[in-house]
């Protein structure tokens, strides 16, 4: 990218042992005050991020490959996004749209309901978190249908509150002995290409979940199908051409809810504008969150306006939904990636960085797959020549890529997915380092397997 100019020095640069003094006491201090339960991926504590770098406590900056779990898509600190924020807080930080409501909550629901799929009639509610829009996106499926049931997928993942942990597939770290999770929810198989029966086609593999839901529940007590287009924290898992939309068909026709959760695919990551577009589904409704608003909490409900409207008055909302200084940054998000065309970087990323990983995968026999789409790539690590997930591996490659300071994320049902998420905005030189010691670590500890 060279219309971006850049605050930080766009360079990796380790200066002391990771992590350093500074981050090394700040440790000590968080032991004694944060709760054990909350993680943190790297023991490195940032002080500013620019573009494609992330500064430490102790002046290491790292190459970010993580966006903050597809946050930071326009960067962590645009200016344009930082002059809206500051803008906004000072005229005002909040009056509570359900008191007195302002035009950026107003615009931001005008620029949605363009944005998402399809050009029917829609209204959005802003939330503060993904699994908040998730949860107020089966209110609205209940109440608009009247019916209880709601069906969720293997793999997925849709937060940590109580309905959507019961939605979300995976028990250790989200929901082991959190229980008891909140009933009818069913739980149907996906489309996992690499690991669904051979020559399996995607219009099949709804057709299994189908005859599930229609046996188990029956069409007419399901209120909403929930699915990430790409499932996220599950391992970056593109469904078999023709799984979503076989699923979208059946729900149209049997009065089903249809709910993208696009909460970590949406705004520019994949290539398109939201997932959804690649398989040319039009949800009826769109949950979405992380990469809306450069860095600030607010999330989003978007859905058909008949389902929308139909929840009386008060029973949308919440005393920070929606807050004006995260509208004003998300209109200033969302004019960035517009005017940079961030739809059209995401794809130049894919293209560059998975011609590359292929490479690898031709080279080293520690891939069991390289897939994704636009900058949401993953590389799946597998038990040399079988499909036997490797999490061991995969922990070793991330850690030793934060030394080298390249920060990476992992993912997956079994722990065994790297995934690559850079902000839109990274450089091409810095994103090709940052693979480079990628692939050289997975080349070389590929060797010793
Ligand atoms: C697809 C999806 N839905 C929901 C969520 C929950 O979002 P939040 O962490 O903002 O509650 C996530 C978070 O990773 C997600 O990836």
């Amino acid at each position: 990218m060279t219309d971006i100019t850049y605050r930080l020095a766009q360079k990796r640069n380790i200066v002391t042992p990771l992590p350093g003094p500074r981050s090394s006491a700040l440790a000590q201090r968080r032991r004694a005050a944060v709760a054990a339960g909350v993680g943190s991926t790297a023991p490195v504590y940032a002080v500013d991020a620019d573009g494609g770098v992330i500064v430490d406590a102790d002046g290491n900056s790292f190459i970010d490959l993580g966006a903050g779990i597809a946050v930071t898509t326009v960067g962590a600190s645009h200016p344009a996004v930082a002059a809206a924020i500051a803008d906004q807080a000072t005229h005002f930080t909040h009056t509570c749209f359900m008191v007195t409501p302002y035009e950026g909550y107003v615009q931001v629901a005008e620029l949605l309901n363009t944005l998402t799929p399809g050009d029917h009639e829609k209204r959005t509610a802003l939330f503060n978190s993904g699994a908040e829009a998730v949860e107020n996106a089966i209110k609205v499926a209940r109440l608009a249908t009247g019916r209880p049931a709601v069906v969720a997928f293997d793999n997925a993942y849709h937060g940590r509150t109580n309905l959507t942990m019961a939605l979300t597939a995976k028990s250790m770290p989200y929901k082991s002995q959190f229980g008891p999770f909140a009933p009818e929810v069913y739980r149907m198989p996906a489309s996992y290409p690499l690991r669904d029966e051979a020559g399996l086609t995607g219009e099949e593999a709804a057709r299994r979940a189908i005859s599930r839901i229609e046996t188990q529940i029956g069409a007419q007590s399901l209120a909403a199908i929930i699915i990430e287009p790409i499932q996220g924290e599950g391992g970056f898992i593109v469904p078999a051409p023709g799984f979503l939309s076989t699923l979208t068909a059946w729900a149209k026709d049997n009065g089903v809810v249809f709910i993208a959760d696009e909460v970590q695919t949406g705004f520019a990551r994949t290539g398109a504008w939201f997932a959804s577009e690649h398989d040319d589904i039009v949800p009826d409704i769109v949950t979405m969150a992380k990469g809306i608003a450069g860095g600030m909490p607010l999330s989003a409900v978007t859905g058909r306006a008949e389902l929308m409207d139909a929840v009386y008055t008060g029973g949308l909302g919440g005393t920070y939904g929606g807050n004006p200084v995260t509208c004003a940054a998300a209109i200033a998000a969302l004019g960035v990636m517009r005017e940079l065309d961030l739809p059209g970087r995401a794809r130049v990323i894919e293209t560059s960085v998975v011609s590359r990983l292929s490479a690898l995968a031709e080279e080293v026999d520690v891939i069991g797959e390289v897939r994704g789409r636009g900058a949401m790539l993953a590389i799946e690590i597998v038990k040399p020549g079988t499909l036997e997930p490797d999490a061991a591996l995969t922990k070793a490659i991330a850690a030793e890529a934060l030394s080298q300071g390249v920060l990476i994320l992992t993912c997956g049902t079994f722990g065994n997915v790297i995934r690559l998420l850079p902000p839109l905005v990274i450089g091409d030189d810095l994103l090709d380092e940052g693979i480079t010691v990628l692939t050289d670590i997975i080349r070389e500890k590929a060797s010793h397997q």
